[in-house]
């Protein structure tokens, strides 16, 4: 697989079913606190260069499908360079469909000779007790490019800086897949 060349800011989109958390995760990670009613789709958001670990400017996309069109995501995906998708630890459906849909859609949306890496997020871990990460290698292994899987809560901020480190890292120095839970704090 070859990644497009090195960037010079890192632009992250989350995608993933409606109410998995990715509008959380992003404001839980600029106020550093749990907001319990979020907007629907947080504008998009740069952090400088100096407050990230890469020290490289990141932006960051949330995308809220009640408010944009499937082309409007598709156009998202284009222009980012590295795909969080989320889902519900909580909501196997919410599994499932990263590959029956969201790993095909942006397959659809990414040249076959560029294929952009994609960071598969198990969001509100606080709300079981166990891991479901060993639901998640078969899809690995059936899309290479899932390049990182982590588990994190936006409403115990556990691993979200982590997350958004893992989508930079994807970016910046791209390598195999990895499994990132001994992060968690
Ligand atoms: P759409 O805008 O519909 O695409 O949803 P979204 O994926 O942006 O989800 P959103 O951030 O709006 O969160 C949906 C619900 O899940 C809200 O009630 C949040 O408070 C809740 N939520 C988000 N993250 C967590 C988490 O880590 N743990 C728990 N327990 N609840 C969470």
């Amino acid at each position: 697989m070859v990644y497009e060349t090195v960037p010079r800011t890192v632009r992250i989109i989350l995608l993933g079913e409606p109410g998995v958390g990715k509008t959380s995760l992003i404001l839980s990670l600029v106020t550093e606190e749990f907001t319990e009613h979020v907007p629907p789709k947080a504008e998009e958001i740069t952090i400088p260069a100096d407050v990230t670990p890469e020290q490289v400017p990141t932006n960051i996309v949330d995308v809220c499908l009640a408010e944009q069109s499937i082309e409007q995501v598709a156009e998202e995906i284009e222009k980012a360079h590295v795909i969080c998708i989320v889902f519900s630890v909580d909501k196997q459906e919410t599994l499932d469909k990263i590959a029956t849909y969201w790993l095909p859609f942006v397959r659809d949306n990414c040249p076959d000779d560029c294929r952009k890496p994609v960071i598969l997020v198990g969001n509100k871990i606080d709300l079981i007790d166990y891991s479901v990460i060993d639901n998640i290698w078969d899809i690995a292994e059936e899309y290479p490019e899932v390049d990182r899987c982590i588990e994190c809560s936006a409403k115990t901020l556990t691993n979200v800086s982590e997350m958004f480190y893992n989508a930079q890292k994807a970016v910046l120095h791209p390598i195999g897949p990895i499994y990132s839970i001994e992060e968690q704090e």
